[in-house]
């Protein structure tokens, strides 16, 4: 499918001139004083994500054009082309059906297949967190990227739901010293090891994996059949490496889509069959939202609008995630595959070069820990950076006051990012730590902050199976959107490749300290090493 390209719709040429007239000198403040109903009319509910919209520097009329712009770039029939599996990733000749793999039984395609893995996969899972008879205590996942990011994300998250018996690894890094320390705490006997590669080639995880096997011989294991369990869709080369029981998906599910697929194995152990299928669930329920939803109220649709208004017209670099759930640690690492390895590119779809800019860097720490790290920045800082605030309503814990200091202080940072201080305000008030003999006019514009700083903040209920996959879904769609309008292929991944072709190459090389040929520095580089 060819659609028109962003940058050459007259929606785009509309919100040029809206951005010189209204948009460079938006002032959240005075929106927010001219309207009464900003926040109801700039939030949105989709299923189990809340959106306060309101607070990023958009009036009506710009999602107006930008509306234009997603309805110019046929937004909504290359979104129906990919639910009906399309060949989208042209590049790589494949369809792109991570929605299937959470259509129930019957309502998408490749039903049989999709079920038929999921309905083996929790049976096995079930048989794992049966400690009694499997006799297992911990669980390791060995996988980089999309084979690992996922379930490192989701099961910290879902804590609350996770079996108490059994304790989760995650090994992905070739440095030795990510295994070392995770083995140096196992025994073979109770340890079960997960390996989990899309192709079964990726030079990390194999070394890990043949690192683990080792291990597990070296230390009187026994039964690697039962110790050693495939995620992959190579079946073949998983049984080349002496794996017997193997559960396979398949290549329309790109590797940063896939924790809905058998490489959610991790996931499914931790919280169990009817939790996994919960999860699913609320992945769907954002797929159906985003299928049908006017765009207008369309939560993911939406926030890629936004993005790219931020990246193309007020040219911000970077957005930052501040997860107000420690659970969600791992988050912004998992959304910074999503995002930036999706739509990370430089040409369009034709191969032509981009005149615009595509991904901003993602980033982020859980709140409040990033305050007392690098907001400071985000207050006062050179550069505009939106931040996304996502805020639970009700904990997993039993600390109500806890809980209601963190919500405090997340509500607090988007205030203050919005209202900032001025040079008046910040003179008027005493400032306990300056020194006394500093001029106190000069002080206060240290202490000032220019505030009209943009955040979204997201708010769940509760975080469960079924909301974390709803927001992990929306995130999903909204990077679909925003690669969409961009004309870009979000599903391949060949910005990977150069690097690890030169590895290939350099790998002999120190071995042997052969430099010959080699760039000055990357010669000097490998002397220093290996001498
Ligand atoms: O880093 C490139 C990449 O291909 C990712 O897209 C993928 O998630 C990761 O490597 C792991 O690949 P595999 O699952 O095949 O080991």
């Amino acid at each position: 499918m060819t659609a028109p390209r962003c940058d050459t719709t007259e929606a785009w040429a509309a919100l040029q001139g809206h951005f010189e007239a209204h948009g460079r000198e938006f002032d959240l403040r005075e929106a927010f004083a001219r309207d009464p109903g900003r926040f109801g009319a700039f939030s949105v509910e989709a299923p189990e994500v809340f959106a306060d919209l309101s607070k990023n520097l958009v009036d009506t009329a710009t999602m107006h054009f930008l509306l234009d712009l997603a309805r110019e770039c046929d937004l909504e029939p290359r979104r129906d082309a990919m639910f009906a599996g399309e060949s989208i990733n042209a590049t790589e000749g494949r369809p792109v059906l991570h929605t299937a793999l959470r259509a129930p039984r019957g309502a998408g395609p490749h039903g049989d297949d999709v079920h038929g893995v999921l309905d083996a996969l929790l049976s096995y899972a079930e048989s794992v967190r049966d400690t009694a008879s499997s006799g297992f205590t911990d669980i390791v996942n060995i996988g980089i990227g999309g084979s690992d990011l996922g379930p490192q994300m989701v099961v910290p998250a879902l804590d609350a739901f996770c079996h108490r018996g059994l304790n989760f690894h995650f090994v992905s890094n070739v440095d030795g010293h990510d295994i070392t320390p995770v083995l140096r705490r196992l025994r073979p006997q109770t340890t079960l090891f997960i390996i989990a590669s899309k192709t079964f080639t990726t030079q990390e995880t194999m070394a890990n994996a043949m690192a683990a096997r080792a291990w597990f011989d070296d230390q009187g294991g026994t039964d690697r059949s039962k110790h050693f369990v495939g995620v992959t869709t190579n079946l073949k080369a998983a049984a080349d490496f002496g794996i017997t029981r193997t559960f396979g998906f398949w290549d329309w599910v790109g590797g940063r889509y896939s924790l809905w697929s058998a490489i959610g194995l991790p996931i499914a152990i931790a919280i169990g069959a009817e939790n996994f299928r919960a999860l699913l669930a609320g992945a769907h329920a954002m797929d159906r939202h985003f299928a049908e939803a006017p765009l207008k109220q369309n939560l993911p649709v939406l926030l890629g609008l936004i993005d790219v208004w931020y990246r193309n017209f007020h040219g911000f670099t970077s957005r930052s995630v501040a997860p107000y759930h420690q659970g969600l640690k791992r988050l912004p690492a998992y959304l910074q595959q999503l995002e930036m390895e999706s739509n990370g590119k430089r040409v369009d779809m034709a191969g032509a070069a981009l005149p615009f800019a595509t991904s901003p860097v993602v980033w982020g720490e859980p709140g409040t820990n990033g305050q007392h790290a690098y907001f400071q920045m985000l207050h006062q800082g050179t550069d505009v950076i939106p931040v996304e605030f996502i805020a639970v309503k009700r904990p997993a814990h039993d600390l109500p006051e806890l809980h209601t200091k963190l919500l405090a202080n997340c509500l607090a940072q988007s205030q203050a990012l919005m209202l900032g201080k001025g040079a008046d305000a910040a003179l008027a008030e005493a400032a306990p730590t300056a020194s006394a003999s500093f001029d106190k006019a000069v002080l206060a514009q240290h202490r000032t902050f220019p505030g009209n700083r943009p955040s979204t903040t997201l708010v769940l209920d509760e975080l469960t199976p079924r909301s974390l996959g709803s927001l992990v879904a929306m995130y999903e769609h909204r990077v679909f959107t925003s690669g969409a309008l961009w004309g870009i292929n979000s599903f391949d991944q060949w910005g990977v490749e150069l690097g690890k072709a030169l590895c290939s190459q350099l790998l002999p090389r120190l071995s042997s300290g052969d430099t010959s040929g080699l760039d000055a520095s990357t010669a000097g580089l490998l002397e220093r090493l290996t001498a």
